[in-house]
């Protein structure tokens, strides 16, 4: 109920903020960095802002309202942030433009302590806690012209009905949890998104029905750790439901029901959390896309341990088994961090093993980078950069030559494309995804723009398919 007001409370603000920029032709840039939860929260800030009077800009020298969106996963993010923040500065002498810094990296208090020092012209620090209150940090901002920081650490909460504007018009994420309770000894997740809370499955339920009403085809269920989802709520043990969601294996039951919605794709599921029923529902919903997305992290039991992961290499390799035998036409991509602290030649060795044996469709891969208050930080034998970057480069060959061969395996079949429309490279032709998520580009006439089409694949080129219409 709270938490209703509160969002009553920034409906207000944006009409009274939307009264002052009346007739005055705002523009507004913003830069997202990092995962896609972290663009689902950016389209939730373009949804506030534009009923707050600004229209979007790609060009920040022209904007009125500057916008980061951040993410601290890994490092280069803020030099990234700060090389930004440096490049503004004239803007805003020229044309007073407000900049809002928001997301991750705000709830790290070194972090702001250094854009206070450094970059004093900042307006708006805002963190994961208080994305909703935008529109009154905005308001306060407009009337009194003294920068504010509104960043708060607790658990966290859950808001609907924060106005939304989406990027795609056939392809939409939705997000049903939020939060992490693994805390992972690399990962700074946890610290800055607070602790999981599940939405209710009503308001999913009605988010999709929405979505699909409005001609969405595809849609991505996200969170941190979706396959905990009503986890904490202990939905199961108290024999709660709703119209027999408790689980996220009944949620993608349900979700898998509503009509014109043709794709279902979720990130990120925990290979700890991967249990049989969730198995069983992707196999038995032909909605569910067969892609799926499975973090390994490492493929050493000891590295796996000091990560605090909960598996080890035979349990993972177990998983993908009987995942594969379970589902037809499965095919699964993953993130690895390549130098974990501790990490010798022996256990990166198993990595490149697991992804021998697995032959992943696609691999994010990340050299380990160290944040400020996570236990692996704190580790003694981190693991030289050279080596990193070394192992790192290993590691890519190995995946480069298995895409190569994954994709030699499309030629010749048939498959089901989702147009997106004109190819960026070649605007000439058009470009889709498959279920697998494999971009393919083909020659075929505008209208078939987000529809679902069958191409037969002649050829593979690394990074993409060609097709033809058949
Ligand atoms: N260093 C490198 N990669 C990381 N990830 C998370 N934390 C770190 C870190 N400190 C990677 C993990 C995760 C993905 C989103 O980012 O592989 O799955
Ligand atoms: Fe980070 Fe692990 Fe949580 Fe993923 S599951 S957000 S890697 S702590």
């Amino acid at each position: 109920m709270e938490t209703m007001q509160e969002i009553e409370n920034q409906k207000q603000y944006i009409e009274k903020v939307r009264i002052q920029n009346e007739g005055k032709e705002l523009k507004y840039y913003i830069l997202t960095m990092g995962c896609q939860l972290n663009e689902n929260d950016s389209e939730k800030i373009c949804g506030m802002t534009e009923k707050m009077g600004y229209k979007l800009t790609e060009d920040y020298t022209q904007a009125d309202l500057v916008i980061f969106n951040t993410c601290c996963v890994r490092e280069n993010a803020e030099d990234r942030l700060f090389g930004k923040l440096g490049e503004l500065k004239k803007v805003k002498e020229k044309r007073g433009t407000i900049i809002a810094i928001g997301g991750c990296m705000m709830q790290e208090k070194h972090i702001t302590e250094k854009i206070h020092e450094s970059y004093p012209y900042t307006d708006i620090i805002f963190g994961t806690h208080t994305l909703h209150k935008f529109p009154e940090d905005l308001y306060k901002i407009l009337e009194n012209k003294k920068k504010l920081q509104d960043v708060i650490d607790i658990d966290g909460n859950v808001y609907e009905g924060i106005p939304i504007k989406r990027t795609s018009n056939v392809k939409a994420s939705v997000t049903i949890m939020y939060g992490c309770n693994n805390f992972c000894t690399y990962c700074i997740v946890p610290y800055v998104r607070g602790r999981e809370r599940s939405r209710h499955p009503k308001d999913i339920l009605e988010e999709v029905n929405l979505l699909a009403k409005e001609g969405y085809k595809e849609i991505t269920l996200l969170g941190q750790n979706v396959n905990s989802y009503l986890r904490a709520e202990k939905w199961k043990e108290q024999g709660k439901e709703y119209k027999g969601i408790n689980s996220f294996a009944t949620l993608l039951k349900e979700i898998s029901k509503i009509d014109g919605i043709e794709r279902i794709r979720f990130i990120s599921p925990h290979p700890k959390d991967f249990t049989d029923d969730v198995i069983d529902a992707i196999a038995s919903s032909e909605k569910i896309c067969k892609l799926i997305h499975l973090p390994l992290q490492s493929g050493s039991t000891n590295v796996l341990k000091t990560m605090n992961r909960k598996y080890s290499k035979e349990q993972y390799l177990e998983l993908v088994e009987k995942m594969k035998a379970k589902i037809p036409n499965l095919t699964l991509s993953t993130d690895i961090i390549v130098g974990f602290a501790g990490e010798t030649e022996e256990d990166f060795q198993d990595t490149l093993d697991v992804v021998k044996k697995v032959c992943f469709e696609q691999v994010y891969m990340f050299i380990y980078s160290r944040r400020v208050g996570t236990p692996g930080d704190k580790m003694e034998n981190q693991v030289p950069e050279e080596i990193k970057h070394e192992r790192f480069d290993r590691l890519k060959e190995l995946v480069e030559s298995q895409i190569l061969k994954n994709n030699q395996k499309y030629v010749g079949t048939i498959q089901k494309v989702l147009v997106e429309g004109p190819s960026k490279n070649n605007p000439e032709l058009l470009t889709g995804r498959t279920d697998s998520n494999k971009v393919v580009i083909f020659e075929g006439d505008l209208s078939l723009k987000d529809k679902i089409i069958e191409l037969k694949i002649v050829s593979e080129h690394m990074w993409y398919l060609k097709g033809i219409i058949i």
